[in-house]
């Protein structure tokens, strides 16, 4: 798939379906500062679409993206952020399970581990509740470049056995250097088709 236009459509700090839009969406989502952002400007080879961040918790609404006026990419908040207050992780919380719960329109996640570590409890909970409510997923390891191009199948091993998937489902990327942009490019077109 080439991705032709992205366009920002709107931020939301809680979610709501808007009825005369019908187009289905993909939903990006992932602890703080695994690469949600990154992923989509490196997708859409934009910089600054979505506003990145070295400090963790820079995304704090939901997001929305118009690609080739056929599907909405959500740019979500991401969880495990251990410094924020406790109020906050909850609106956080209360944010993202709305959004999941209401969006009749989501399709498809987009679930981001960061290729260098052992999925979180947190994550693994979220495989879990993407199997509960039937919304499938794909497992994309992000940071690639960190790891040598030999070390990466004993970096996905630990990740396929936490997230519950076969090797070949997961997707190795980076938005440093391009890694996997085109074969997720290709899986987007069959998911969204
Ligand atoms: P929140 O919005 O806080 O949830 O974070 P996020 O998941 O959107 O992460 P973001 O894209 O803002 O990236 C976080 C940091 O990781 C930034 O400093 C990025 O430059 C860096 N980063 C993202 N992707 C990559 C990558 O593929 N390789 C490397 N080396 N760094 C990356
Ligand atoms: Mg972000």
């Amino acid at each position: 798939m080439m991705i032709k236009n992205a366009a920002f459509v709107t931020s939301m700090a809680a979610y709501h379906e808007n009825p005369p839009i019908t187009l289905p969406q993909l939903a990006v989502v992932g602890k703080s500062n695994v690469g949600k952002s990154s992923l989509i400007n490196t997708l859409c080879r934009r910089k600054n679409l979505c506003k990145t961040s070295s400090t963790p918790g820079k995304t704090r609404l939901i997001n929305v993206f118009l690609i080739n006026d056929s599907f909405h990419l959500i740019d979500l908040p991401g969880y495990g952020f251990a410094k924020v207050n406790q109020t906050e992780k909850q609106r956080w919380g209360e944010m993202m399970e709305a959004y999941f719960r209401e969006s009749t329109l989501l399709k498809h996640a987009l679930q981001l581990v960061d290729i260098r570590h052992e999925p979180t409890d947190d994550d693994i909970a979220m495989a879990a509740f993407y199997r509960s409510i039937g919304i499938p997923f794909t497992v994309i390891a992000t940071k690639a470049d960190k790891i040598s191009r030999g070390a990466r199948m004993k970096h996905i091993a630990p990740i396929c056995r936490a997230m519950q998937k076969q090797p070949w489902e997961v997707i190795p990327f980076s938005a440093a250097d391009q890694t996997g942009r085109e074969e997720l490019l290709q899986h987007i077109e069959t998911l969204m088709a």
